[in-house]
């Protein structure tokens, strides 16, 4: 593994036994990140992601500098060719002198959700990786937010009942603002390489995530049924892929609440949530998201123990 982009050509279940090792011992890879840097950019806000792995880069005895864009920064042009009169530094300065200050570039990046065929051709992050001269890791960006899912992969891991094969049910939940598909997206390319869930994913009409994440996931229209003997739920929200960007329903009903959750399946969500938008107050607070949360910290460390000891 030289960069960490997506889980194409990843081998998740040994990154999920490598983490679950690094949370039973964190320390026992001091040594690794001994006069190593990561670098950490983010484009947009974070709170765990950025707290997550600067303890994990500190668990592997790495030095960490972070750069808050736009906050901290010259104002960055991402488009070239242009007359730069808004703007104060191009992303190909900015990238190409952050990389020659770290060993390891993490960026997060999030969609326009205006403009499909440049999100989802990844083309900030391509960018970025190509004016980088070190390994490039996403912290989440247009498509894709493959940290969280391996931490979400590592809790089904640990949380999964006694059983050969698990139900694991994706759903929509209602939210105000437009969100990214990159968390439902990563979530389903990742856990289909578990081996034992069966992967259902309930939405409304006009929801349909990009066929080319889903890995021939059961879609339900119809919650309640899609939610029937799930062992655990995993609720999120997104914009419209096909009318990208574009909110259509913000119904109550998909909300999940008490009642709908009568066989206890384990609740998860990555964070920050809606209380009572997306989840009952009663169903987070006996969810699984602070296990979500802490694990955080060991997939992250696992994937920066393999980049840092192919450096
Ligand atoms: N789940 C997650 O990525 O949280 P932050 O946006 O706070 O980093």
């Amino acid at each position: 593994m030289k960069q960490f982009l997506s889980f194409s050509g990843i081998d998740v279940i040994s990154l999920v036994k490598e983490a679950l090792f690094l949370k039973k011992n964190p320390f026992l890879f001091k040594h690794i990140g001994k006069n190593k840097t990561i670098g950490f950019v983010f484009f947009n806000a974070s709170l765990r992601t950025r707290l997550s792995s600067q303890k994990a880069a500190l668990y592997l005895g790495c030095e960490t500098w972070i750069l808050n864009i736009d906050k901290d920064s010259w104002k960055i042009e991402m488009s070239d060719g242009g007359v730069m009169k808004k703007t104060q530094e191009h992303i190909k300065e900015a990238i190409g002198v952050m990389s020659l200050y770290c060993d390891i570039l993490a960026v997060r990046i999030f969609p326009n959700l205006k403009d499909k065929r440049y999100d989802f051709h990844e083309s900030l992050l391509k960018k970025i990786q190509y004016y980088s001269s070190v390994p490039v890791v996403s912290l989440e960006s247009a498509t894709l937010h493959p940290l969280q899912s391996l931490a979400d992969a590592m809790t089904i891991e640990e949380f999964k009942p006694k059983k050969e094969r698990v139900k694991v049910v994706l759903s929509w939940a209602p939210h105000p603002i437009s969100l990214p598909q990159s968390v439902p997206n990563s979530f389903a390319q990742c856990i289909s390489k578990l081996g034992y869930t069966d992967l259902v994913i309930t939405h409304p009409k006009g929801y349909e995530l990009d066929d080319n994440f889903i890995n021939g996931a059961h879609i339900f229209y119809n919650q309640n049924e899609a939610l029937k003997g799930a062992d655990f739920i995993y609720a999120k929200n997104w914009s419209s892929f096909k009318n990208y960007g574009e909110i259509f329903s913000m119904d109550p009903k998909w909300t999940i609440a008490t009642e709908k959750i009568s066989n206890h399946p384990k609740f998860m969500h990555c964070l920050p949530v809606r209380r009572n938008l997306i989840v009952e107050d009663a169903v987070l607070d006996a969810s699984l998201v602070y296990h979500e949360a802490e694990n955080r910290i060991f997939s992250n460390q696992a994937v920066f123990k393999t980049l840092l000891k192919n450096l």
